[in-house]
C-alpha cells in the first residue's frame, strides 16, 4: 500500500512536471511566433553617426542608440543593416521584404536620388516606414524630394534619432 502511494506520488510529480514543461515550451513557441520581426536599414554615411555633422545628426553612434532601442523593446526582434552601396540596400530590401513584419528605412542621400530603392520599396510586401533624423524639408531644396515616400506606409522625420523609435512604436501599435 505504502509502495503504491509512493509510486502514485512519483507518477503525479512526473506528469505535473511534464505538463508544466509542455505549457512553457508551447508558450515560448507562441511568443516567438507572434513576436514582430523588424529591421532598420540605414543608407550611406549613416555609419558615421556620432562623428558626422553632429550639429544636425547628434553625437551618439548608431550602435549605441540601437542597443538602447533593443533594450527598450524586448518584445520584438529588431535587426540592423547599414550600407553605403545602393545595390546592397536593394538586395537587403528584397531579402527581408517578404518575410519581416516591418522595415524602418533611412535611405539617407539615396532617398533623394534612387529610383532603384524606390522601386524596391514598391515591389516588396513588407510595409516600409521612411525615417530621417533631420527635418529634410527645412534643409536644401534637393532634400525635399523622396523616391521612397510614395510607396512608404508613412514618413517620420525631424525628431533626431527618436524618429526610429517612433517608427518601431508605430509597428507595435498595429
Ligand atoms: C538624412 C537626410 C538626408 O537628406 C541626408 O542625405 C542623410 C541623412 C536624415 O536622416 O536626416 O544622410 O536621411
Amino acid at each position: 500500500m505504502i509502495l503504491l502511494i509512493f509510486y502514485d506520488n512519483i507518477w503525479n510529480l512526473w506528469i505535473v512536471k511534464s505538463v508544466i514543461l509542455l505549457v512553457m515550451t508551447l508558450k515560448s513557441f507562441l511568443y516567438l511566433y507572434y513576436m514582430k520581426q523588424l529591421i532598420i536599414i540605414n543608407g550611406p554615411n549613416l555609419n558615421l553617426l556620432g562623428k558626422r555633422e553632429t550639429n544636425i545628426y547628434g553625437d551618439l553612434s548608431f550602435r549605441e542608440f540601437f542597443d538602447q532601442v533593443v533594450k527598450k523593446f524586448p518584445t520584438i526582434t529588431l535587426d540592423y543593416f547599414q550600407s553605403n552601396i545602393e545595390g546592397e540596400i536593394i538586395n537587403k530590401l528584397q531579402e527581408v521584404g517578404f518575410l519581416y513584419d516591418g522595415i524602418i528605412l533611412n535611405a539617407a542621400a539615396y532617398t533623394h536620388t534612387s529610383v532603384g530603392i524606390g522601386d524596391a520599396v514598391k515591389a516588396i510586401s513588407t510595409p516600409v516606414i521612411e525615417v530621417h533624423i533631420s527635418n529634410t524639408f527645412s534643409r536644401e531644396a534637393f532634400r525635399h524630394q523622396s523616391f521612397i515616400s510614395p510607396n512608404a506606409k508613412g514618413v517620420i522625420l525631424g525628431f533626431g534619432l527618436q524618429s526610429y523609435e517612433l517608427a518601431v512604436q508605430s509597428f507595435l501599435q498595429e
